[in-house]
């Protein structure tokens, strides 16, 4: 089974141009309880380099795109977010890294939960020891 879960937004489009929304009830599988995007991220800057223990995410490039790779311990897959309509879900115990960030890239995360720095596992040995138990 792919690691790789992708959401497919819908472009509402008219002649004035584009508008995608994303709503728990119908594309995103949890209740948003927070939001926050990354930008501006320096050449050669790679991000993520954790898992969660309980939190979900859902990552979408509303502009640009990144190169993100999901790991569960024991395979590794890689996507392009390159498209405002491509989201990808993120479950607990992934963990994942962005790359190769364009400089018009905004990385737009939602989670079901608040930010607390005890849902993450910052190393990967204890995210394998997790996974692999
Ligand atoms: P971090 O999760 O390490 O970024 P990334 O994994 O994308 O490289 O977060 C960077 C900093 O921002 C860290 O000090 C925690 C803080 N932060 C918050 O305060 N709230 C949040 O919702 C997030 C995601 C991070």
């Amino acid at each position: 089974m792919s690691l790789i879960k992708i959401i497919n937004f819908p472009t509402i489009g008219d002649e004035r141009g584009s508008l995608i929304a994303m709503e728990a009830k119908d594309q995103i599988p949890f209740n948003i309880k927070r939001v926050y995007f990354i930008f501006d991220t320096q050449k050669n800057v790679s991000r993520g380099f954790h898992a969660h223990k309980d939190h979900q995410q859902v990552a979408v490039c509303v502009s640009g795109k990144c190169r993100m790779t999901l790991d569960d311990g024991k395979k590794s897959e890689e996507v392009w977010l390159d498209s405002p309509n491509k989201g990808i879900f993120i479950d607990k115990h992934i963990w994942r890294e962005m790359h190769d960030f364009s400089d018009d890239c905004v990385l737009l995360v939602l989670a079901n939960e608040n930010y607390s720095e005890s849902d993450y596992i910052r190393s990967y040995d204890q995210f394998l020891k997790i996974t692999n138990q």
